[in-house]
Order: C-alpha cells, then structure tokens, then sequence
C-alpha cells in the first residue's frame, strides 16, 4: 500500500440501497469496523479483526472509541452569502428576501468579503459533518470564483454557482441576461471540472429572472449536460400565485422551468412542496431532484414537503439545510427537523432511510455516486467521525439502544452541535468539534 495508506476503526455505517421502511436491508454495519484508506481513496471497508490481519496489516492505525464512521454528508442546497443572517425572522419568503437576504447579498460584490465568508462557511460546514454542497453565491460572478478558490484550496468537492436575476429585485443586485450567460459560461470553463468543484447554471427562482434570462440559462443546460442546474420551486403560496402571474401560459410553477429546457438530470430544485401529481412525475421522469428543506420550511412557514406523493411519483429527493432560511448548518439535525415533518403529514421517515438520503441518496440524486456518499473501494475517502460521548445525554441514551435504527433516531433527535468530532475530506482530516487526534 502507499505511504500514505492509513487504517480507522470505530463502528462503521454505508450504505448501498435505499432502505425505504426496512431495518434489514440497503446497509453495512459493523460495530468494530474498519475503513482503510490510501492516496485520499478508499481502499476497502469491513470488519476490523479480518481487516487487519489482512489488507490492512501494518498499516498505521487510528482508533475512534465511542465514534460511528459514516460518509461526509451531502448538503444538496444552502447559500452560503446566508451565513451572517442566519436567525433573521421574516413573515414570509417574500417579506424575507426583501428585507433581509437582498441587502445581505449587496456585500459579495466584495471579493475580500466573499472569501472570508467562504471561508468561515466552508469551516463550519465540515464542522458539521457536510463535506460536499450545492451551493448558491450571489449575483455578483466574484462571489462564485472566490468560493471555488475556497473551496479548491482545501480540496473539497463542491458544488456552486452564481445566481442569475435581472429583474423583480434591487436594481444593484441585477444582472442581465447577456452579462449572467457571459458570467456563466466563463465560470463554467473556468471551474467546472477542475479538481473537484463543479458549476451550476443558478436561476435564483423563475420570478426574479426573464423570459430572456431562463431561455439564456436554458441554452447553457444544453450546451453544457454535465454541468448542474439549481434553483427553487413551488416553496411559498405568495411566490407560487406571483409566479402565475408572471408566466400566465405556463401551467404550473415547474412548468415554466421545463418550457426553458432546465428539467432534466442533475437539475435540483429547493423546496418542492406544491407541486402537483403531474409536477412530481414529470419531476422523476426528467431525472430532476427536489431538495427537501425542513429547518427553512418550517422557519419561514412555508408549508411540509409530501414524502409520500414524491415517492409514489418516483421522484428524488435529499434533505439540504437552506441556510440562511434554514436555522442549522447540521445534517443530522435536518434530519430530525424532516423526521417531525414526516409525522405532521403522518407520514413516515425512518432513521435508516433518513441516513441513506443524506449520504449515497444525494450523491445519486446529484449523479455523484461513482465518487462520494458510499465509502465503496476505489470511491474519495470523504468521511467523518460522529462522537457518542459529545453529551452526557447523548452517551447515555446510546448506551441504552438494542438496533442500528434506534441509535439513528437518537442521533438525529439529539443531534448535539458537539456530535461530529473529525470530518475527513480525500482521507485528510479537515475540521470537526474536537480538540486534536488520538494518534
Ligand atoms: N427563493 C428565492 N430565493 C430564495 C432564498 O434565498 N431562499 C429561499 N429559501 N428561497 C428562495
Ligand atoms: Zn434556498
């Protein structure tokens, strides 16, 4: 093995199907487990004792006591400009945007601001546990480059772009629809594809972009398959009834994006929650996913996600946080936050199955699989280290678990700020709660 090939033991969780409402399938787990990694890809993953008298023999070794291994959580939509307003009220979406998210988004004109923030985003990212997002900037095209730089310095796998507006927001904050395809073309040669970041063509939402904007944006997606689009749908009754307004030939709220060419794979669009059954099937046959924001549904009253109906429709979903709608940067308690969500609609989210879209059912639904989200041999070695013992309440109520599925549960309803104690990007360790390792 190579010099840099290095051994992690601690109970160990992947996954590699859905396991829907089962507590006996789609997962491996191992309780003393053993995840081997080399050059910043896995090497392989199974119990200990077998792996160390065997591949992973001599290799030098880290052991993670009162730790549960996993893979980097993928975050499917959060903005980062939305950092420093996290927390802001609002009455609704609208009232939101005007009066908080808009003069905020003014300051990424700034590239010294937008790398700091970057920054400060990008650590508390990992100190959550995510280590792959889809992320927004601002109109601004530098607030893009200076998040990829961010981004590529620590060698990260991101996903972002710059918004495209230009209209039905501050004048100061518009593009147009020849300057944002400009931008975007450029920022795509630029950045696509490079190391580990990737683009994607960001509509913010149809009301805030012409017809000229989304027919441009729509070119791109065609010109450039692989590369992502993202934007928001159908999340707030005032956005769904202006929206009509403005594109009264369209037929729903997604139809005006599908009209545009940008339904397709790797389109994910934020919130998903009134769409109709006509929405969510052409949603799963175009390949399009929905990322499912409970933390900013709820904060901002926007209504409760249908699992049901977008899994009797076929269609992908993830759980991603929105912030700066959103009020956590933490996975595990987006997690919780859908769990409730399930049962307002009396509707079922199980822990398993809560862990699978956070980890390999985003990285199916962002067409990233091949890569991250499975810890499968050969795949990048982005994991991390959730702590048992980071509350006393925590420990304790672990400790009194029978299954897998009720330790899950416990995680994501306590989901403690301390809970993550290493994120591990490309088998590096990056960030985390705790103070310096074990070996
Ligand atoms: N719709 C358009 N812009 C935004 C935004 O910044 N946050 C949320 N949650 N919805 C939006
Ligand atoms: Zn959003």
């Amino acid at each position: 093995l190579a010099a840099e090939a290095c051994a992690h033991r601690g109970a160990l969780l992947r996954f590699h199907a859905d396991p829907g409402t089962r507590e006996d399938h789609g997962y491996e787990y191992w309780p003393d487990g053993l995840l081997l990694v080399a050059d910043g890809r896995v090497v392989a993953a199974g119990p200990a004792e077998a792996l160390l008298r065997g591949e992973a023999a001599g290799v030098p070794l880290i052991e993670h006591r009162q730790a549960l291994l996993l893979p980097g959580f993928i975050d499917p939509h959060i903005h980062y400009p939305q950092t420093d307003m996290i927390g802001s009220g609002g009455q609704d979406l609208l009232d939101w945007l005007n009066r908080y998210t808009f003069p905020e988004e003014r300051r990424f004109a700034d590239a010294a601001q937008a790398r700091e923030v970057s920054e400060f985003f990008l650590d508390e990212l990992l100190r959550n546990g995510s280590t792959t997002a889809l992320v927004l900037g601002t109109v601004h095209r530098v607030s893009a480059e200076q998040f990829f730089a961010a981004s590529a310095a620590r060698g990260l796998r991101m996903i972002a772009g710059k918004c495209l507006m230009d209209r039905n927001c501050p004048a100061d904050l518009r593009d147009t629809a020849e300057e944002g395809e400009r931008d975007t073309r450029e920022l795509i040669e630029a950045w696509h594809g490079r190391q580990r970041q990737s683009y994607a063509i960001t509509v913010r939402f149809a009301p805030t972009s012409t017809p000229e904007q989304l027919a441009s944006a729509g070119r791109l997606a065609r010109e450039y398959p692989d590369v992502f689009v993202h934007s928001h749908l159908a999340e707030n009754a005032k956005e769904i009834a202006w929206v009509r307004e403005l594109f009264p030939e369209a037929r729903s709220y997604l139809d005006v994006y599908e009209r545009n060419g940008l339904l397709r794979e790797r389109a994910i669009y934020a919130h998903c929650i009134h769409l109709d059954t006509a929405d969510r099937q052409r949603m799963a046959a175009s390949g399009a996913g929905a990322a499912f924001s409970p933390t900013s549904n709820l904060y901002l009253g926007s209504g409760l996600f249908d699992l049901d109906a977008s899994d009797a429709a076929g269609m992908r979903y993830a759980p991603a946080t929105d912030v700066g709608g959103g009020s956590s940067f933490s996975m595990l308690r987006t997690l919780g936050e859908a769990y409730k969500v399930a049962q307002m609609k009396g509707q079922r989210l199980p822990a398993l199955r809560a862990f699978y879209l956070a980890t390999l059912g985003a990285a199916r639904m962002l067409g990233l699989d091949h890569r991250i989200g499975t810890l499968a041999a050969g795949s990048e070695a982005d994991f991390i280290v959730l702590d048992e013992a980071a509350t006393p309440l925590l420990a304790r109520r672990l400790s009194r678990c029978q299954t897998l599925a009720e330790r899950l549960l416990v995680w994501m309803t306590l989901s403690p700020d301390r809970a993550v104690r290493h994120s591990y990007v490309q088998g590096r360790r990056a960030g985390g709660c705790a103070a310096p390792a074990l070996a």
